[in-house]
């Protein structure tokens, strides 16, 4: 048995020899010391031997696998080192050129502040469900208290597909969907892509985010909605930050409110972001209409819920001081290396 040991050592030095590049090299390693190479079949000599000779055996073949490893490792840096002297004796190697700088990339500022916000609802025991972006009108307008000839159509201008569903205009579908699939009580929120066929100027854009919040339990109150929403602000801006509630009208609460923070970009002084009022619009919010959660499937006098949809968009252009929305969407480099 130690002959067919010696055997392999023999052939494998040979091998060895004659290799001049690595990936032969690699090659050769792999043929003798990978897994099924020819030190490892080796064992299987194992069950033929003598029982107290076997502890031998094993250590034979084992000493052979560290020397093979040896000689191999050994070979490799020659190599190497050969390729690496032929490169800096290369006429044209100049080592006084600058180093390459390789570009280093960065998260785009909304997603950044999406991962944020859904690790501050997470902590507040939101799930995060995921819905479709071309919906239908009925979850798009319909189930949302919005019925055809109802002038809160023309809030939003949509973009219709040629099969007569819409890419959602507002993440709010988010809500019916939710209340058709999970049963209550729950908390989910809803980021997202949305669309509107809109003339683009500061603060317009035809393809913005947003993030719906929805909470469904038995007996919900406007304080609640309050506290969440003051929670969720300051701990993306990490300060006080400067809020006022309005009375608001949305088809699919009631009541339904307008939460404004004081303009970041020019501190309350008025600005083109905040149209020269100093307050930009944040968070429209209130409880859920009993119609919208009957369309969910829900019984209002057994249910209730209230729902927020903050404007993502508008949230990142206020933490960073950004003064034009087509900006975030636009994909300029220039303007996205300052994220770094
Ligand atoms: N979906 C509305 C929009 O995009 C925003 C909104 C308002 C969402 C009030 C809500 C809400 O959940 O309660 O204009």
């Amino acid at each position: 048995m130690s002959d067919k040991i010696e055997q392999v050592k023999i052939e494998a030095n040979a091998e060895l020899e004659k290799v001049t590049d690595e990936a032969t090299l690699r090659e050769l390693e792999i043929r003798y010391l990978g897994k099924k190479g020819t030190v490892a079949s080796l064992m299987k000599f194992m069950r033929d031997i003598p029982n107290e000779e076997k502890p031998l055996f094993g250590k034979k073949v084992n000493d052979l696998k560290q020397e093979l490893q040896h000689e191999f490792d050994t070979r490799g840096a020659v190599l190497r080192n050969k390729t690496l002297m032929a490169e800096v004796q290369d006429p044209f190697f100049d080592p006084t050129l600058p180093s390459m700088d390789e570009p280093v990339g960065n998260l785009h500022p909304l997603t950044v502040i999406t991962e944020e916000i859904e690790a501050i609802f997470r902590t507040m025991g939101f799930v995060i469900p995921d819905y479709p972006e071309a919906e239908s009108e009925f979850f798009n307008f319909e189930a949302l208290n919005i019925p055809g000839d109802h002038p809160a159509r023309d809030m939003q201008d949509t973009f219709w597909l040629k099969d007569g569903n819409l890419l959602r205009t507002h993440t709010s579908p988010g809500q019916i969907r939710t209340m058709q699939q999970l049963k209550p009580p729950y908390r989910a929120i809803f980021p997202g892509k949305v669309y509107r066929y809109e003339a683009l100027d500061a603060s317009h854009e035809h393809t913005f985010h947003q993030v719906e919040g929805l909470v469904v339990d038995k007996n919900v109150s406007v304080g609640n909605l309050i506290h969440s929403m003051k929670v969720l602000i300051e701990e993306i801006f990490q300060r006080k930050v400067n809020i006022r509630l309005r009375p608001g009208y949305f088809p699919f609460v009631e009541p339904g409110f307008e939460l404004d923070m004081e303009c970041s970009v020019c501190q309350g002084k008025g600005c083109s972001v905040c149209k020269r009022t100093g307050w930009v619009e944040l968070l429209p919010c209130g409880l859920v209409h009993p119609n919208v959660l009957r369309a969910g499937g829900l019984d209002p006098d057994e249910w209730s819920g209230w729902a927020f949809g903050l404007g993502l968009s508008r949230l990142v252009m206020m933490k960073y001081e950004i003064d034009d929305i087509r900006h975030i969407m636009g994909g300029d480099l220039r303007f996205l290396d300052q994220f770094q």
